[in-house]
């Protein structure tokens, strides 16, 4: 079987082995071709590169080109020139900001989240650290440290008034989010391909370098570089509400279009949109999410990281179960959610362009880093940990440092949190063996009504809950994943659907079940150019041993939709075996 690799690149050793072995569909679209063939060597083109390319034979149109040399299966011959077919995403031109679209008007925000200019770039360099710096879970930390907290955020806010145009300030630092979210920034060479920095593997060493900025500006605007950001510890029950630092009328670290009366009754956080109001199930279901998303539903590299994005690559190829699991859940969960009010766009939190204008925002992606360093610390898995692509390794970011110093910054330089600088203090994981209990009865697909084979019902809209019929790839005690393919939504709404396994039951409000296969989830943002669509796979291995069904040839999927269904189609579901483990 061919290795997924995580790259952009084509990669092929043997060429003929491709047009005799492949079975997948002839695309012209790279990033759905994924070859599977029992002879083949190493093949995968997973960007999505629709524009034109610069290389040093001058423009070419990457899909022509493919097309030219024979569609997919001449692609293999671009191997003499990797580097023309994809590159790593590169730090956008500041000079060339445009507008980013605000979600609730649709309206172009004119600009206004554009940083500062400056004179020159600098490769940033990494201080030596004395000592790290340790992140406290919010709810446990002390009052020295909440008390630093605060006043850092009152300096940085009142950094806006006394000068605008200083990129430490507290808009400033909120409005890179939005740059990079929601299409004011072009990709160097692609014009009117916008840099998204979600729903891909730049998700998370975007979000850790944003965060590690954003701590050292923190830290030098109250003269103390121990500074930490606290961590909102929402995987434990005793950090799943608001942490109480945020609940306070007048401190700095509120924020008033937060869904207060939502947070407060009945309190506990609802990551997985489930509705539940009992706070047993509540915290029953984020158990079962986060355990799904860390641990059970991951069959690679990119399932947990997010899909391939590189030079060239529409927006949004696919989330990371991480991103797209817990992380999505609180954005969603604190944004306020009145349809008619003035904040129906879900606002500050539950809408990229103004997420970082909460404070809760930061402390809940110190979460959302720590599980990414927890999950190449403490997760016992066969999925290799870190993706070793240079489409990966040399992404480019921009940032303001604590001396208003714009920095250049790589993706594959922030892999060890401890280099820089920073680490977390260890609590519990009751999540990380949170494994359903098996069925006592196995669930017969005959059982299950009006369930439909899969080519009847494509494309798959989720106005209502689905119930689709699909083939397993193997019989036996098969390692295999739930393929759902060309996901396309409307993006500026909140998405969420559930995804279970041979389900007779149907208590939705219920996640913590063998039948639970994992989610998809995703936050309004809006860019120029039309979103890629997006992929995502779901390990099935261990619920084929909880519900007991190794024997069996199919299966049948049932869809929930959570959120907007209407506004979802799923272009093609299928159950393929695990690729080959190889590090991405
Ligand atoms: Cu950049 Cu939680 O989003």
């Amino acid at each position: 079987m061919a290795s997924l690799q995580a790259s952009c690149t084509v990669l092929s050793t043997n060429p003929h082995s491709l047009s005799s072995s492949s079975t997948q569909p002839l695309s012209a679209k790279p990033s759905h071709l994924i070859t599977h063939s029992r002879r083949s060597h190493r093949f995968q083109v997973s960007c999505d590169a629709k524009k034109n390319v610069e290389t040093s034979q001058g423009k070419i149109d990457r899909r022509n080109m493919l097309l030219g040399l024979g569609g997919m299966y001449g692609a293999a011959n671009l191997v003499a020139n990797p580097s023309a077919y994809a590159d790593p995403v590169q730090a956008p031109d500041f000079t060339k900001c445009g507008d980013a679209f605000d979600v609730a008007t649709g309206a172009a925000l004119n600009a206004k989240c554009c940083p500062p200019l400056a004179d020159k770039i600098i490769d940033y360099k990494l201080p030596r650290f004395d000592a790290l710096r340790m992140r406290p879970a919010a709810h446990k930390a002390s009052k020295e440290q909440v008390a630093k907290y605060e006043l850092a955020i009152k300096k940085m806010r009142e950094l806006d008034t006394k000068d605008p145009e200083d990129p430490r300030g507290f808009m400033q630092q909120a409005n890179i989010h939005c740059a990079y979210c929601n299409g004011a920034h072009d990709q160097v060479g692609f014009k009117d391909l916008d840099i998204q920095v979600h729903n891909s593997w730049l998700f998370f060493p975007f979000h850790r370098w944003y965060l590690y900025f954003y701590e050292r500006i923190l830290g030098s605007l109250i003269g103390d570089p121990t500074f930490a950001l606290p961590f909102w510890n929402w995987d434990n029950p005793k950090g799943m509400t608001l942490p109480p630092i945020f609940d306070k009328e007048k401190s700095p670290l509120y924020d008033t279009k937060r869904d207060q009366e939502l947070i407060r009754s009945p309190g506990v956080v609802d990551l997985t949109f489930s509705g539940s109001t009992d706070p047993l199930q509540l915290v029953a279901n984020n158990l079962t999410s986060i355990y799904s998303e860390m641990v059970r539903s991951v069959s690679t590299t990119t399932d947990f990281m997010g899909k391939p994005y590189c030079a060239g690559s529409s927006p949004s190829p696919g989330p990371g179960s991480s991103e797209n699991g817990s992380h999505t859940g609180i954005h969603w969960w604190v944004g306020t959610k009145d349809p008619s009010g003035p904040n129906k766009f879900n606002e500050n939190m539950g809408n990229f362009y103004s997420a970082g204008r909460d404070p809760s925002f930061y402390c809940h992606h110190s979460n959302v880093d720590r599980m990414w360093t927890i999950w190449r610390e403490v997760v016992k898995t066969d999925v290799p940990k870190d993706i070793t692509s240079v489409n990966y390794l040399n992404a480019e970011f921009l940032f303001y440092d604590e001396n208003k110093q714009l920095v250049r910054v790589k993706a594959g330089d922030c892999y060890d949190q401890r280099k820089l600088g920073y680490d977390y203090d260890r609590v519990d994981l009751p999540w990380l063996n949170y494994r359903p209990p098996k069925k006592a009865v196995r669930a017969k697909v005959s059982n299950i009504s009006n369930a439909k084979t899969a080519a009847s019902l494509l494309p798959i809209n989720l106005k209502k809950t689905v119930r689709v019929i699909v083939p397993k790839s193997a019989k036996g005690k098969a390692d295999e994943q739930l393929v759902l393919q060309d996901i396309q939504t409307d993006t500026t709404k909140v998405i969420k659907f559930d995804v279970f396994i041979n389900d007779e039951d149907d208590n939705i409000e219920e996640l913590d079940r063998a039948e639970y296969a994992g989610s998809f989830a995703q936050i309004p943002h809006k860019s120029k150019n039309k979103e890629g669509k997006a992929n995502i796979s779901l390990r099935l291995t261990s619920l084929y041993e909880d519900i007991d069904i190794a024997d069996d040839d199919t299966v049948v999927v049932t869809i929930v939709p959570r959120s907007n269904g209407q506004d979802v189609t799923i272009g093609g579901i299928k159950i393929i075996p695990v690729p080959a483990q190889k590090s991405g």
